[in-house]
């Protein structure tokens, strides 16, 4: 076995490691291993709360969680994507939003809707997220609840600059009541998504502070009009975006993510993901709560260039197929070479179609369907396990978070068809790693200290298996861990830590 150097490896934070090659290259880290590097440091551990407006039985939702994705990466609806989404407004006897009917040139009019809707006094939730996170702005603090974000870049926030008419209950944040609160003179910013509708505003800085972090003047982007999909999402007043710098939406002068600018204060400078199915997961910043994750972290790297936390995964193993004896792929890793992006912001798993073809064959009855927007499969089947493959590293995804949304009714309880967490990436420019993939994996998203001013550089993502998503025993694991003590030039920065991950300050 070849073992890669990875001298400047040696100098991040996680002091020491086990070496194993791969490719992609793989880094595993002991739990036991990790290393506080500033003493003194702050470390916090922030608990998402459950959306008390999250609309869990309405129908229509797979399809609606797909349109969220092209809204936020900015692409079209594809025509069959429209036409379902119509479908489905009319079904719920809705109105169909005007920037649906503003891409459907030609098969409706401008004005033109359908369904009932003399019943209708408001659009329901269309893009409502489960889960929020408690954000303090301002001096005093006016406590908000965010959606983490680590596809976007921008923290924003419904504020006092947002009309009446385009808010819905929200939480706001009220600029003239806190004394920190400053205008950042001639910035504004602006996000588009693929549907043509916007978000934009004003931009402020002001101290925010999460889970007991402060940044004295993050910059606050406060909302001036906001899109329909955020107006009836009555519960979350804005989002964190924990991305890379480089894609945030202020203009003319780019800002800092909450993360870029708390990095410097952090026990380590990282953050992990920890999502639950069906409770509320939390975020860590600063530590590494061991209690979290089972076994080694599997370390890759990132590329930042795009703004996302982008890596290369390399493939799936069926480990139960249900195929004929002369194609079966059971237990066999199949290479399918991916980009694939980290996105908590992201509900639906979207990998490559051969991946996601190969997955639902499996099942019986299950078929991609444009009027669901997607695969759908009976209910009653269940579902096979699917591991992905990020280099060495191996994702185990149970068949149960599979089973995403019903589809045909509003309830799992009465549907005969369920709609798929695992939906095709064709057509975006990467798969998107999101929700129903975090909610089998633990992952740490390491900010890079290869350059003082950019954090960028050298960035890395962890995975590692959550209690119960461990790999069966009789997976053969690719690579053993290197032996720590064979690995001295990051032995050495050993004595420099403390001992525990754990930090309270
Ligand atoms: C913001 O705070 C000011 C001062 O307390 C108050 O007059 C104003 O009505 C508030 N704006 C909103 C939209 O709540
Ligand atoms: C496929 O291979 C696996 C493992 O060798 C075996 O257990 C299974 O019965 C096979 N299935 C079929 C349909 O041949
Ligand atoms: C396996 O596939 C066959 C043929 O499509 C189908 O009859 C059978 O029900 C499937 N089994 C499961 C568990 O889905
Ligand atoms: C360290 O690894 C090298 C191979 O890279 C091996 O030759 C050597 O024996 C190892 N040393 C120890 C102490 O395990």
């Amino acid at each position: 076995m070849k073992f890669p150097i990875v001298a400047a490896y040696a100098a991040s934070v996680l002091s020491t490691a086990g070496l194993v090659a791969g490719d992609p290259n793989v880094i595993q880290v002991r739990a036991e291993d990790l290393q506080v590097r500033k003493h003194g440091g702050h470390s916090f551990k922030i608990s998402q709360i459950f959306n008390h407006k999250y609309q869990h039985k309405v129908k229509g939702k797979g399809i609606r969680d797909v349109a969220k994705v092209y809204q936020k990466f900015n692409m079209e609806f594809p025509d069959h994507l429209r036409q379902a989404l119509i479908r489905v407004f009319g079904d719920l006897g809705l109105k169909v939003p005007g920037n649906i009917n503003a891409l459907n040139n030609g098969l409706f009019g401008p004005s033109e809707t359908v369904g009932n809707q003399g019943e209708v006094v408001s659009t329901p939730v269309q893009f409502d997220v489960q889960y929020l996170a408690p954000v303090q702005i301002g001096t005093p603090p006016q406590t908000v609840n965010m959606n983490f974000d680590t596809g976007s870049s921008d923290l924003w926030v419904f504020s006092s600059d947002t009309p009446a008419k385009q808010r819905n209950g929200q939480k706001i944040y009220n600029m003239t009541e806190s004394t920190t609160a400053g205008r950042v003179d001639g910035h504004v910013w602006r996000i588009s998504y693929g549907d043509g509708s916007s978000s934009s505003g004003n931009v402020y800085t002001d101290k925010v502070s999460i889970g007991g972090v402060e940044v004295e003047k993050q910059a606050v982007e406060v909302a001036t009009h906001v899109s329909n999909s955020f107006t009836n999402d009555a519960a979350s007043s804005g989002l964190v975006g924990l991305a890379f710098d480089s894609i945030n939406q202020v203009s003319p002068r780019k800002q800092k993510t909450f993360f870029g600018n708390a990095i410097e204060d952090l026990a380590m400078p990282l953050f992990s993901a920890n999502l639950n199915k069906a409770e509320p997961g939390n975020y860590n910043f600063g530590f590494l709560d061991t209690t979290e994750f089972v076994g080694p972290i599997s370390f890759v790297d990132v590329d930042s260039s795009k703004g996302f936390w982008q890596f290369e995964a390399t493939g799936f193993t069926l480990p139960a197929s249900n195929c004929t004896e002369s194609n079966n792929k059971t237990g066999v890793f199949q290479s399918v070479p991916h980009t694939g992006i980290a996105d908590t912001g992201t509900t639906l798993l979207m990998l490559p179609q051969p991946i996601v073809d190969a997955y639902y064959t499996q099942i019986a009855k299950a078929r991609s369907d444009n009027n669901y927007g997607g695969y759908v499969f009976p209910c009653n089947a269940d579902l096979p396990d699917l591991i992905l493959h990020i280099g060495s590293y191996q994702a185990r995804l149970t068949g149960d978070l599979i089973k995403y949304a019903p589809a045909d009714t509003d309830d799992f309880a009465t549907a005969k068809w369920c709609y798929g967490g695992l939906q095709s990436s064709q057509g975006f420019p990467f798969a998107i790693y999101g929700d129903i993939f975090f909610k089998s994996q633990f992952v740490v998203f390491q900010g890079g200290e290869l350059d003082k001013n950019d954090w960028s550089k050298g960035a890395k993502l962890g995975f590692a298996a959550k209690p119960g998503t461990e790999l069966p025993k009789e997976t053969k694991v690719a690579q053993d861990i290197l032996p720590i003590n064979n690995v001295t030039s990051i032995l050495s920065r050993r004595r420099t830590g403390g001992a525990s991950s754990r930090r309270t300050d």
